[in-house]
């Protein structure tokens, strides 16, 4: 099923960038599908498209639809608060809020009226629980989570935002600052909570986008170059510039 349709979708900053060109793309559910390409491509503002983030930015132009489950959340009379809910996103710099571990999730959910004590427990758990950051806190969820350390922190912001319980999670650049290790633990958090969730990830690097992407886009200076299966994109791309960026030709 697809989850996210995007039509001829283009953007261009105010300073005149233009970040995006004419994308077209259906991104499925329960899937992880990896935007990969270097620096520069439009990663970022694609995702940040998908959950209305780019209001915040200085955008002079956007064109094109966004469809989340049929409805286009470019529509300027859509709920930004509701969608942000729907569709959750988690950065690179792991930043928790200067609160303990389970305030930091608690907070949004306090935000959106919640008081009761067993509800927000319940939450705090089964968050941690998908983000597999439970066995090492539940012992110490009064701490700050400025003690965790940098992968601790980054589980904890996956699970802030799956507190709110969203249908698509956008990770942009997620473990770029994590050592291997933990690195590892959010991948494999990644590929269980794919079960239920629609993932969408700018990879920190081809590599990783193999090890877990079953779809693969190529975005190379705002176009979307090539978009399908990993092991088609891996294996046999279609355009020399596909195979020249996955071969390590250019980055
Ligand atoms: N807020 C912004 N204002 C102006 N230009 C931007 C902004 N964000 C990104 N850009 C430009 O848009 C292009 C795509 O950037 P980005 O989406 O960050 O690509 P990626 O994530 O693939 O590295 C780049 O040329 C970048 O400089
Ligand atoms: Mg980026």
């Amino acid at each position: 099923m697809d989850k996210i349709v995007v039509e001829n979708l283009s953007l261009k900053y105010s300073d005149g960038t233009e970040s995006l060109f004419n994308i077209n793309m259906n991104i499925k559910a329960n899937l992880i599908t990896a935007l990969i390409g270097p620096a520069g491509g439009g990663k970022s503002t694609f995702l940040r498209m998908m959950n209305r983030l780019n209001d915040l930015a200085d955008v002079k132009e956007v064109t094109g639809k966004v469809l989340i489950d049929g409805e286009n959340v470019l529509d300027p009379d859509i709920d930004v608060i509701a969608l942000r809910r729907k569709v959750g996103i988690v950065f690179s710099r792991p930043l928790p809020l200067p609160l303990t571990i389970y305030q930091n999730l608690t907070y949004g959910l306090e935000l959106a009226g919640e008081k009761r004590r067993s509800v927000l427990d319940e939450a705090v758990e089964r968050s941690l629980k998908l983000a597999e950051l439970w066995d090492e806190v539940s012992d110490r969820l009064k701490d700050p989570a400025s003690a965790l350390s940098g992968g601790q922190k980054q589980r904890l912001c996956l699970a802030r935002s799956l507190v709110l319980e969203p249908e698509i999670i956008l990770l942009d650049e997620p473990t770029s600052a994590l050592d291997p290790v933990a690195t590892a633990k959010i991948e494999n958090s990644l590929v269980e909570l794919k079960k239920q969730y629609t993932i969408l990830i700018a990879p920190h690097n081809t590599q990783q986008a193999g090890r877990i992407a079953d779809d693969v886009a190529f975005f190379l200076q705002g176009k979307l170059i090539e978009f399908g299966p990993t092991e088609i994109i891996y294996t046999r791309p279609t355009d020399q510039r596909t195979q020249d960026y996955i071969t390590g030709k250019f980055g």
